[in-house]
């Protein structure tokens, strides 16, 4: 099946799901890449693998509507089945809703509904907690409040580093998300 991945920034997870679609683990076709901060690292990382890439400048469009059709005219062109969306910092508004209803999903770094928006890593830190982790969820129109798939638990060592933790849920996050869909993609077939 084909997706398309959002993205605003590095692209580990981008990486990570190419890589498995490359090795044979997740069995789908990866056809666009959408991402709203022209700067961003993960533009590279696409260009370079040959994928194409959809980049637009938000302040360029007056409303969120106008952005999200000029995003959905891009995925059906791409005839996109799957949004997967790595590290996307916007909230996902009613025109992609409607369009992919119940085939968008998100990763996140905690155990929602625990430490949901921005920064959910330090979050946890600060929080003192031992225990964190990683949640995969359909997306609604809340922050991070869509319906849970998968959530894998990451314990807070003590003494561990703000940096340290953050490497043990990334290390998670690539492992779990081509995974999480693979099997999204598989199930009831
Ligand atoms: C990940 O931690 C993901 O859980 C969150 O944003 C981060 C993206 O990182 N939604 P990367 O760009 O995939 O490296």
């Amino acid at each position: 099946q084909k997706l398309a991945i959002f993205a605003s920034g590095t692209g580990s997870n981008y990486d990570a799901i190419h890589e498995a679609i490359q090795t044979g683990e997740l069995e789908a076709e990866l056809v666009l890449l959408v991402c709203d901060r022209p700067q961003a690292l993960v533009i590279k990382k696409a260009a370079d693998n040959g994928l194409p890439v959809f980049v637009f400048n938000p302040r360029d469009y007056s409303t969120k509507a106008d952005f999200e059709a000029e995003i959905v005219k891009q995925l059906k062109k791409a005839a996109v089945e799957w949004i997967i969306l790595a590290g996307y910092m916007r909230l996902i508004g009613t025109v992609l809703l409607e369009c992919f209803e119940g085939r968008i999903i998100n990763i996140h770094p905690s155990l929602l509904p625990a430490f949901p928006g921005l920064d959910a890593i330090g979050q946890a830190f600060d929080a003192g907690v031992k225990v964190s982790g990683v949640t995969i969820h359909y997306v609604d129109a809340g922050m991070d409040t869509g319906q849970i798939i998968a959530q894998q638990a990451v314990a807070i060592k003590p003494n561990m580093t703000r940096p340290a933790l953050q490497s043990a849920i990334q290390l998670v996050e690539h492992e779990l998300y081509p995974r999480t869909i693979q099997q999204l993609l598989t199930q009831g077939e």
